[in-house]
């Protein structure tokens, strides 16, 4: 991926003249003023904008499709019994989700995952289901099989009914085979389970004829299928071009893999008009689908597969904890499914099994049991079944939770719920030695002088009301969740980053991707300690973020830090979906401290619906705070956007402090 590097666009931007300075508000109207120099291509721009991606479009640009204004919540096969599924222990999870309440607290899609296929009929293509273990698949010729009777059978209790595919020729398990994988069988084009050249005959037929509501589309067959694999070189396989290369983002094909996800995402919206779908991207955080899944699924899965084990399900975490502008109502950051039950997780863990869950919802994580629920003890089926912190998971407004404290050891991340003054905490400890944890109300962005109502919610408890600041022993591995009221900092408006699901990253300003450093590295199952260790892999750093500079430095503008704000790269363009609802924009704008890029300027616009409303001059490095203030009554998509002049060699870092808007 050379051309990530340096854009041959960019280049040419860096030796065109900087647009002549503008004086800051009010200002003329829009037409009156002279067109912006052409810029740098953001690595990461909508789909379907305009060539310049710091160009307004005055419409909300995110993509709407499918069918998840809420994180989903179910089940799924993969983590409780690998490629050994069989339709009795499948209903017999779906059963005990009925019978346990879980159902009805939300938990309504059992997914089949790896393990349901025979093979795909040669030579008309029509996938056969394996129905020596879903025999209620059996038809008459037996390749007719079918899933609608399970699928009948799940809608009419009430459930709704996941399938899995893989988005090249082959599949994981066929990739990755383990001793007791059960394996498409027949011959290589009869073993092509993948739906790679099959979108439109693999969807009509999981969705149309067989009523299927949720699919998962894996991607190993875009990485474990190159020339140099024993299996190909056999013949097994036909090789596949290495489109994923898991740990090099320089050598992954990204457009090509997006445009893989994309033509599912476009078949499902034809085969479902209704939109009715859930559109899940596998493809374990490679290609930059941290920044583009929001564009094409439902939900992406932001890192590699959950294990059940602590430092897993840490790292899964991480890879989500920073991503709080990439998510909202229809669009998930995903870091895998449950893994309570199991491990580090299983009832002899409840601590660990508990935190997991905490941050689980907390981040508005899809909530999918990987359990065989047909044997759960009471005290895992109480995890799943905390009504109070899946209520969290589903609180309508969709706000990914925020981190408000960070350290390796313990951290403390707060959601803003869709009533104003309500937020839920939670308080980890990632270590294993105790601690001693503070909430303060700054944390919460709550007034420190006024009373904070407390809720416990494992125990489901009101604790004392406090006023500034509270504290919580914690032991190793432990979490608190809580349920806060309090009078917001802000007596009228929202800082900007308490709505995160209110934000749509249009142009993030990357200049070439590059692994976040952020996330932790488990010791690999496999390979343990040989070799040198895992690297960063993840593509993402750089991206804006909420109470922090992209690269999780806090925010700062000569010399005065700022706890809230929103920071990003210059070149951005970030889209808040206003609805009408606010009167005033007000921000204090400039190139943050840590800019490693010091040379270039940086001009603050703030658009309304596409019209361009108020602008800062253009500012260089170590300028005072310049402060934006801008009616925006009756805008419905405000576009902030930092244009830098000129291109700097090193990325230039800005801060939008104190970004809020007011009714
Ligand atoms: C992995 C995927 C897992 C599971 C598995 C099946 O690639 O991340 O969630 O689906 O394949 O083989």
């Amino acid at each position: 991926m050379r051309s990530l590097l340096i854009p041959a666009a960019m280049l040419l931007a860096a030796s065109l003249p900087a647009t002549p300075s503008l004086p800051s508000t009010p200002l003329p109207p829009a037409a009156a003023l002279p067109p912006a120099a052409p810029l740098p291509q953001a690595t990461h721009a909508a789909a379907g904008d305009a060539q310049d991606p710091l160009q307004p479009t005055g419409h909300w640009s995110e993509m709407s499709f499918g069918d998840a204004p809420l994180p989903p919540m179910g089940w799924n096969s993969w983590n409780a019994f690998h490629t050994r599924i069989d339709e009795a222990k499948l209903m017999g999870s779906a059963r005990a989700i009925v019978a346990t309440g879980l159902r009805d607290l939300g938990y309504r899609y059992i997914n089949i995952d790896d393990g349901w296929w025979q093979k795909r009929r040669q030579p008309d293509g029509r996938m056969v289901v394996r129905t020596s273990i879903f025999p209620s698949a059996h038809a008459e010729p037996p390749e007719e099989t079918s899933f609608r009777p399970l699928v009948d059978r799940l809608h009419s209790m009430q459930l709704r009914a996941g399938i899995y595919t893989d988005i090249g020729r082959n599949a994981c398990a066929q990739g990755y085979p383990q001793a007791d994988s059960l394996l498409p069988t027949g011959s290589v084009a009869e073993r092509e389970v993948g739906s790679f050249d099959h979108v439109d005959q693999d969807l009509s037929l999981y969705f149309a004829e067989w009523g299927f509501d949720y699919i998962k589309v894996d991607g190993c067959g875009l990485n474990a299928y190159g020339e140099d694999k024993p299996a190909v070189k056999s013949g097994l396989f036909r090789a596949f071009p290495v489109y994923v290369v898991p740990d090099a983002i320089n050598q992954t094909r990204v457009a090509d893999i997006r445009d893989l996800y994309e033509r599912v995402r476009d078949a499902l919206m034809r085969i479902r008009p209704d939109g009715h779908f859930v559109f899940s991207i596998c493809n374990w955080g490679t290609a930059n689908v941290r920044a583009w899944g929001r564009d094409v699924g439902n939900l992406w899965r932001t890192s590699d597969d959950i294990e059940p084990r602590w430092s897993s399900m840490i790292s899964n975490f991480d890879s989500v904890a920073t991503r709080e502008l990439y998510s909202g109502p229809g669009h998930w950051n995903d870091p895998d499914m449950l893994f309570v039950g199991h491990g580090d997780f299983d009832a002899r863990h409840l601590t660990e099994a508990r935190t997991h869950f905490a941050l689980w919802a907390i981040e508005d994580a899809p909530l999918i049991i990987g359990y065989d629920l047909s044997r759960a003890p009471r005290s895992l089926l109480d995890i799943w079944g905390a009504a109070e912190i899946v209520a969290i998971n589903q609180d309508k407004a969709g706000n990914q939770g925020v981190v408000a404290f960070t350290s390796d050891d313990a951290q403390i991340i707060v959601k803003q719920l869709s009533v104003r003054g309500d937020k839920a905490v939670v308080i980890v400890n990632r270590g294993s030695a105790p601690l001693h944890a503070t909430l303060d109300a700054e944390h919460l962005k709550f007034s420190p002088t006024e009373p904070i109502q407390v809720r416990d919610l494992w125990t489901q408890r009101d604790l004392p009301a406090f006023t500034k600041q509270t504290s919580f022993s914690l032991g190793a591995h432990e979490s608190v969740m809580l349920r806060v009221r309090g009078v917001p900092e802000l007596r009228d408006g929202m800082y900007l980053s308490e709505m995160p699901a209110r934000i749509y990253v249009a142009a993030d300003g990357i200049h070439a991707l590059e692994a976040d450093p952020q996330i932790h590295r488990p010791v690999p199952l496999g390979t343990g300690t040989h070799g040198t260790g895992p690297r960063p892999a993840l593509a993402g750093w750089g991206g804006p973020r909420a109470d922090s500079t992209p690269y999780n430095q806090e925010l700062r503008i000569r010399g005065t830090a700022y706890a809230s704000g929103i920071g990003a790269l210059a070149n951005s363009r970030l889209q808040i979906k206003a609805d009408a609802e606010f009167k005033r924009f007000s921000a204090q704008v400039g190139l943050d401290d840590s800019s490693l890029e010091r040379s270039t300027k940086v001009r603050f616009e703030v658009y309304g619906d596409g019209r361009l409303l108020s602008q800062s001059p253009e500012l260089k490095f170590d300028d005072p705070a310049f402060a934006l203030n801008t009616d925006v009554a009756g805008i419905k998509v405000i576009e902030i956007v930092a244009r830098e002049m000129g291109l700097g060699r090193a990325p230039t870092v800005v801060t939008w402090a104190a970004a809020a808007l007011s009714p």
